[in-house]
């Protein structure tokens, strides 16, 4: 008997693959930074906890498919904030923001149908590609340029027949790159011009620095109809455990097709879209500590990793993660290394390797990404132990062996 070619292609999550290397690194009592995972360590806020512990049903019964309406009227509110008006058939809640993107591909694309992304790009859109049967055509972006977009022209080369759409996720994850509104406006442009959805990945939106703003697709006038957004609290709440996400668009026939998978699976988790909902009533000021918090974090790690010359990366603008490209022949070897055979005192680090956010073989190959996800004493140690381990690494490895 056979698997599936699907099953046989999709890849393992870069992220999560060397797993089983930290578990033995664990088990033989070396102490694990990670900096290999978006997972915040930013405390959940209390009133997601209070909500849930007030929950008063006896029995915990399935909800709409389309997610509870007090967590869309409560996601509106919030949206307004933003200028971007919404309305409730405009929000499908998913379990989680990667449920989003796996429902967003498959309406937008029959298999063997294309999607442009800049590349690097979120390793999980593989993934979700390869189970939607969908094909990724990568832009490049630079780490040299910030990750900016190239030239229109140079995205536009890369339309088909095939081309349903344009995905981009801003603020980025691995890059920490916002795209500026020329960009998007760029963009939603070139969608237009040539009939294609505009699909963007802004589960990091609050995530900016240095005074900076997000614009998000939303705000697109004229391309209602074109516009997906794929969002989750995962990271908006620091509650990657709750699996709360959703599709956002005004296109009737997609939000209708969107509905009939997400009956298929009956419906997003109850209890935690009632904590989603009190999340989300939170006042915006709820995020300046923690922006304040992860822009030290930046600078800091920042900081440290430039003062290695050959180390090669751009200050992010948003996000947690900065993606460097290191003086190391192999990053995957690298970071399976840092785990089985190197550690100072006890202790190593833990980084994704950078291959996996390419879908162009053989690029990446030198990359690391790097999530600031540890509070800033942690940080500091975890970084200066990834420098030592680049000055160790390097003498044996650089050269071909
Ligand atoms: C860009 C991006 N999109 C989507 C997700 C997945 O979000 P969720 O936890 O809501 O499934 C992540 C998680 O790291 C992400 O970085």
């Amino acid at each position: 008997m056979q698997i599936s070619k699907r099953a046989k292609d999709t890849q393992e999550s870069p992220i999560r693959k060397l797993a089983g290397v930290a578990g033995a690194a664990k088990a033989r009592g070396i102490h694990i930074y990670h900096l290999n995972i978006g997972q915040p360590d930013i405390d959940t806020p209390d009133v997601f906890y209070k909500e849930i512990n007030d929950f008063s049903g006896n029995v915990l019964c399935y909800g709409p498919s389309d997610g509870m309406p007090e967590l869309k009227e409560a996601m509106i509110q919030y949206f307004s904030n933003y200028n971007i008006g919404l309305k409730k058939e405009d929000i499908v809640i998913t379990t989680g923001g990667s449920e989003a993107i796996s429902f967003a591909f498959s309406v937008i694309a029959d298999p063997g149908d294309e999607i442009i992304i800049p590349e690097p790009f979120y390793t999980n859109y593989n993934g979700y590609a390869s189970v939607a049967n969908l094909k990724i055509v990568p832009v490049e972006t630079l780490p040299e340029n910030g990750f900016h977009l190239p030239d229109l022209t140079e995205i536009e080369k890369k339309i088909t027949p095939r081309t349903k759409g344009i995905l981009i996720n801003s603020p980025n994850n691995p890059t920490g790159t916002v795209f500026t509104e020329e960009e998007i406006k760029g963009l939603g442009e070139l969608a237009k011009k040539h009939d294609l959805f505009l699909l963007a990945d802004e589960v990091y939106k609050e995530f900016t620095y240095d005074g900076g703003k997000h614009f998000s697709i939303l705000e697109l006038e004229g391309l209602e109809d074109r516009v997906i957004v794929m969002d989750s609290i995962s990271k908006r709440y620091s509650a990657c455990g709750a699996r709360i996400g959703a599709v956002i668009s005004k296109n009737k026939d997609v939000v209708a097709a969107i509905l009939k998978f997400a009956q298929a699976r009956l419906c997003p988790p109850t209890l935690e879209q009632i904590g989603a909902t009190a999340a989300y009533k939170l006042p915006l000021d709820y995020f300046e500590p923690i922006l304040a918090e992860y822009q030290e974090r930046r600078d800091l790690l920042h900081k440290i990793l430039t003062s290695n010359k050959d180390i090669v990366l751009q200050k992010p603008k948003g996000a947690f993660y900065i993606m460097a490209k290191l003086p190391v022949d192999n990053s995957d070897k690298f970071a399976k290394w840092m785990l089985g055979e190197f550690d100072v005192g006890g202790e190593t680090v833990m980084v994704a390797p950078g291959a996996g956010f390419y879908s162009s073989p053989g690029k990446g190959k030198q990359e690391v990404r790097i999530a600031y996800v540890l509070e800033t004493v942690k940080l500091e140690k975890a970084a200066r132990i990834l420098l030592q381990a680049i000055e160790k690494y390097n003498p044996t490895r650089v050269g071909g062996q």
